[in-house]
């Protein structure tokens, strides 16, 4: 299992769980009640799952292909380390990730 910990745009703590590794980043995300829509469904039409990836673990995953990068060109708040959470799937290694929600993104527990 791979620890993923969730993060708001200002660092705080926004949810945490333990994800078999291969499974969905976007699909945790939601599981967990965080406010990433996906209103597409993972066709990489509405970035409204975009999570910004911390840069070892950006450069640790297969990279984003051309369609998530002319998505990511339209969407707010992007870094050098954006992605798509559909597109993402949770590593093996490293065994402990932590994902920050891009500013906009409100912290539905108040925090
Ligand atoms: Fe729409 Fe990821 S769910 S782009």
């Amino acid at each position: 299992m791979t620890h993923v910990r969730f993060l708001t745009a200002g660092g705080a703590l926004a949810a945490e769980a333990d994800a078999p590794p291969g499974s969905n980043l976007l699909d945790l995300a939601q599981s967990l009640g965080l406010p990433l829509e996906g209103t597409c469904e993972g066709a990489m039409a509405c970035s409204t799952c975009h999570v910004i990836l911390p840069p070892e673990l950006f450069r640790a995953l297969p990279p984003p292909g051309d369609h998530e990068e002319d998505m990511l060109d339209f969407t707010a708040h992007v870094t050098a380390t954006s992605r798509l959470a559909c597109q993402v799937m949770i590593p093996a290694d490293p065994a402990e990730i932590s994902i920050q929600l891009p500013p906009g993104h409100q912290d539905m527990r108040g925090r």
